[in-house]
């Protein structure tokens, strides 16, 4: 999906997508027409806004934008992407040598410029010069990327297609100091999602402070995130640092931003905007560098249209939008997951714990997580602690997960076919389902374990008396 992310080789410029920006079609096709007969990957916009849209759509390596374009200009496009995407270069185009112009774009961090009127040979060189630079830099990323993951030991699982799209992103969006809002369910993972934010930005050695709006009254966390001084209120004995001060030049983590009381919300918003604070019961400004990243599981559009959060704070966190999928979306993640919860909990509980039963997995990837990853999680911790083999089994896990997670099963029986044969197909086949527990089966069917017993003996089943299997826990 993400062609600056796996290892690259001098072959594969051309899978490294360049945009084209202008505003004049003519101009715009001619260069397309240049850069695709080379064998590049080509994306064309016709205006600023267009091309943000592009930028967001995926990681593009290199954009070449004309300089004179009705609203937004090429230099004002410069450094919008310097922010939203740090690791994409930009070639500006500009009309007959405006050397002023030049140097401010290379000012503003532009890869390089071509002078209008140009030829082919100008155009493709600088694009050229471009993606070899971006090539290399992706693999010294991608391989720091590996080490920094195996160092921190804080690694994020997920190979199914949503959590790696979303992690690309984070990688591509982790180096600016952009504020980001991370929205998901309960338990997908926001928190570390927010952390790997932190450490793939250059403030990773700084301070990661977090505060959890949710879990701190709106009387203490205004004092919590701006400090007080000395004699602010009736028990404020001394001076006391807010969150804000202690994440100087590092990152504060707004977590549960959706609960934040409006008062609140409001003195946030006056210090995004200011990048100053004011302790409580003080009257000096200070001044505060951090990188906000703010968490919810609430639908914060939702808490606006409803007047519960402030529209303008909304948009001021909002400016690169992460959402966590949730774990039934991606089911493909929970062999791997629960693989990964396993090891953890085994070292914990010195076991020794090889797998899981293929029958326990298929259930733990049928069921629908409301809890999602730390729902997932605590199964497996529960699971590791009943083992009693040197493997996970299906008894080892909640019935919540066996009932509602076992394979979705059908009886199919045609008019005319006698209740009684239909009651001892559909009996066995629940007995199947359930792998034997009769009183599991008894209780999917609705009718008393006794009942279960009697109906199997009537049928001359062997075990009916009661089996090895008969669900005891
Ligand atoms: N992709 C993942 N890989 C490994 N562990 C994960 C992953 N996602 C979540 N976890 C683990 O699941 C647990 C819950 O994650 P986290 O606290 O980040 O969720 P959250 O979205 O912040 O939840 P809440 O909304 O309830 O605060 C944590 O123990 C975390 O380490
Ligand atoms: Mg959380």
């Amino acid at each position: 999906m993400n062609a600056l992310d796996t290892p690259l080789s001098k072959d594969d410029l051309g899978a490294l997508p360049v945009l084209l920006v202008d505003d004049d079609a003519a101009n715009l096709a001619s260069m397309q027409k240049v850069l695709e007969r080379e064998g590049f990957t080509v994306r064309t916009a016709s205006e600023g806004r267009q091309a943000l849209d592009a930028l967001r759509a995926e990681s593009i390596a290199l954009v070449v934008t004309d300089f004179q374009m009705p609203g937004m200009t090429g230099l004002d496009l410069l450094k919008t992407v310097r922010q939203v995407s740090p690791n994409t270069e930009v070639v500006l185009i500009t009309a007959h040598g405006t050397i002023e112009l030049a140097v401010d774009a290379m000012k503003a961090g532009a890869y390089d410029f071509i002078v209008k009127p140009f030829k082919r040979h100008d155009l493709l060189a600088p694009v050229r010069r471009a993606l070899e630079k971006q090539l290399l830099l992706a693999e010294n990323r991608r391989l720091k990327a590996e080490l920094d993951r195996s160092q921190t030991g804080r690694r994020i699982i997920g190979q199914s297609e949503p959590m790696r799209e979303l992690l690309d992103l984070v990688d591509q969006v982790a180096p600016s100091a952009a504020t980001v809002l991370i929205t998901g369910e309960s338990g997908t993972g926001k928190e570390l999602i927010a952390r790997a934010v932190h450490d793939g930005s250059p403030r990773r050695a700084k301070p990661f402070v977090a505060i959890n709006c949710a879990a701190i009254p709106d009387t203490i966390l205004e004092s919590e995130l701006f400090g007080t001084e000395k004699g602010a209120f009736t028990g404020a004995t001394e001076r006391r640092e807010g969150r804000f001060e202690r994440a100087h030049t590092g990152t504060l983590f707004l977590d549960e931003i959706g609960e934040m009381a409006p008062h609140v919300q409001v003195k946030l918003l006056r210090v995004l905007q200011e990048g100053e604070i004011e302790r409580l019961g003080g009257t000096r400004t200070i001044k505060v560098d951090c990188r906000i990243v703010a968490a919810t599981n609430r639908d914060l559009q939702a808490e606006v249209a409803a007047g519960r959060f402030r529209e303008d704070l909304f948009y001021r966190l909002n400016v690169i939008a992460l959402r966590l999928p949730p774990l039934r979306e991606r089911p493909d993640d929970v062999p791997l997951l629960a693989h990964h919860f396993l090891q953890t909990y085994a070292r914990k509980n010195n076991k020794t714990i090889v797998g899981i039963d293929p029958d326990a997995l298929e259930m733990l990837q049928a069921y629908s997580w409301p809890g999602n990853v730390r729902e997932l999680e605590n199964v497996l911790e529960r699971a590791v602690v009943l083992a009693r083999q040197d493997r996970v089994r299906a008894d080892d896990l909640p019935q919540k997960v066996r009932t509602r997670g076992g394979p979705v099963r059908t009886i199919t029986v045609s008019i005319g076919t006698p209740l009684d044969e239909v009651e001892q197909r559909l009996v066995n086949e629940t007995l199947r389902l359930t792998k034997g527990d009769k009183r599991l089966a008894a209780q999917l069917l609705g009718i008393a374990t006794r009942t279960i017993y009697r109906k199997l003996e009537a049928w001359g089943h062997a075990d009916a008396g009661g089996g090895e299997d008969d669900g005891q826990e």
